[in-house]
């Protein structure tokens, strides 16, 4: 009986291993043949290849493919789970990435940076990749998106990877984001959480083309671009409380009529964090800016503006006047401006006391129509006039 149930343990055991990796072991160590790339293995399981790094040239990307192929799967089937984490190109002279190059190996993420002489990556080049890209990042490849038709194509390649979590695309020369330009091919972007266009030429963005982006707490980031206006259209997302925490249009060409009045008012969505910094803003126009403030939930809205030069005073009367800036402590935390420069002392950054201070620095003419914070003090005024008139009828009296 004992030796019967071994001898089936035994068995059990064999197959067990024999069914464990059926791809071939990659000893990094001394792959030689992917030569100007190299590999790391996976510090949790060895067989399995962690990165592929290619610095340096010159470089056959089909040719590493091929290899890799071959020797991780012969003429196996592919097993679903095997997906290479990262794939580096870094400072090659690399001049395109043809259709299909990687059409059978999966990562998770990639990293194309620094290919000066790069101009062109097919739309399909990491087909493979279509269920598996969690990340992408194209850095500092300056002539990419020199060509019209080839900019084209990167939106359409960035399209097709459904489950992204992450994109980052700078300092490649991007002149402009087009309509929609974030819908994935099967209309799903509810991971994509954190965009970061800065750093490109972009002067302008098309309609709704953040809009399929569903992702609670998402960042978009323009910064260091050119970008000089703001369609009514270009910040409208699908209808929901997920909060997006930031966008941030820091360094461009932003003036005050660069924007829509409806450009912040339909949002779909509230905001958290809205970047102006070093633009060319000289004032916020209520029409404009007030919907941001006007928040139904009763969480903070930032507006951040330091880096131009925003007449103060009347002009701004507004933002002591919307919803949130009561005194009341039962409402939680104000809305704040931050680092806005009126008079002398400029309204610190992360200032929760904005209402206040900014109060103090209006004229008394835009002071008093109506704003919240008069409410206190007219009640205050109440008193003080009811205690007035009350000691005097006690004088009276006497
Ligand atoms: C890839 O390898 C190069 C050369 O060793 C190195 O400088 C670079 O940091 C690596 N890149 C990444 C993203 O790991
Ligand atoms: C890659 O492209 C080929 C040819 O167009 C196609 O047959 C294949 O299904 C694609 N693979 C993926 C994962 O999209």
């Amino acid at each position: 009986m004992v030796i019967k149930e071994l001898v089936i343990l035994s068995s059990l055991l064999v197959i067990i291993i024999k069914c464990e990796p059926n791809y071939e072991r990659i000893d990094c160590n001394s792959a030689t043949f992917l030569y100007p790339c190299r590999c790391l293995n996976d510090p949790r399981n060895e067989a399995k290849v962690e990165t592929i790094n290619c610095t340096g040239g010159p470089l056959e990307l089909k040719q590493i493919s091929q290899e890799l192929n071959d020797r991780l799967l012969g003429d196996r089937k592919y097993p679903k789970s095997y997906k290479i984490q990262k794939l580096v190109i870094q400072n090659t002279p690399i001049q395109q990435i043809r259709s299909k190059v990687f059409e059978r190996i999966p990562f998770v993420e990639i990293i194309i940076k620094d290919n000066h002489e790069l101009h062109y990556i097919d739309r399909n080049a990491f087909n493979g990749s279509a269920d598996s890209l969690e990340v992408i990042n194209l850095i500092d490849n300056r002539k990419l998106a020199e060509a019209s038709h080839t900019a084209a194509d990167l939106w359409i390649l960035l399209s097709k990877f459904v489950k992204l979590r992450e994109i980052k695309v700078t300092g490649n020369g991007i002149t402009s984001i087009p309509s929609h330009a974030f819908r994935s091919v099967d209309g799903q972007r509810d991971r994509l959480k954190h965009i970061d266009l800065s750093h490109n030429q972009i002067h302008t963005i098309g309609d709704f083309a953040f809009e399929a982006l569903t992702s609670p707490s998402l960042d978009l980031i323009f910064s260091h671009n050119k970008i000089r206006t703001i369609g009514k259209n270009v910040f409208r997302f699908q209808e929901s409380r997920e909060v997006i925490r930031m966008i941030d249009l820091s360094h461009n060409q932003l003036y005050s009529q660069s924007f829509d009045v409806e450009s912040f008012s339909r949002m779909g969505r509230p905001l958290a964090i809205l970047s102006l910094k070093d633009n060319k803003m000289d004032a916020l126009s209520e029409k404009t800016f007030g919907p941001l403030f006007d928040r139904s939930d009763k969480n903070y809205f930032v507006l951040e503006v330091v880096g131009n030069n925003i007449h103060c005073d009347c002009p701004l009367g507004w933002t002591v006047r919307t919803k949130y800036c009561y005194t009341d402590k039962s409402v939680p935390v104000s809305h704040q401006i931050v680092s806005l420069k009126c008079g002398p002392k400029s309204i610190s950054q992360y200032d929760f006391s904005y209402c206040s201070q900014m109060e103090e620095r209006l004229s008394p003419s835009c002071r008093t129509s109506g704003h919240n914070t008069a409410i206190p003090l007219l009640q205050t005024n109440h008193k003080l006039f009811a205690f007035t008139i009350m000691s005097a009828l006690i004088m009276f009296s006497f």
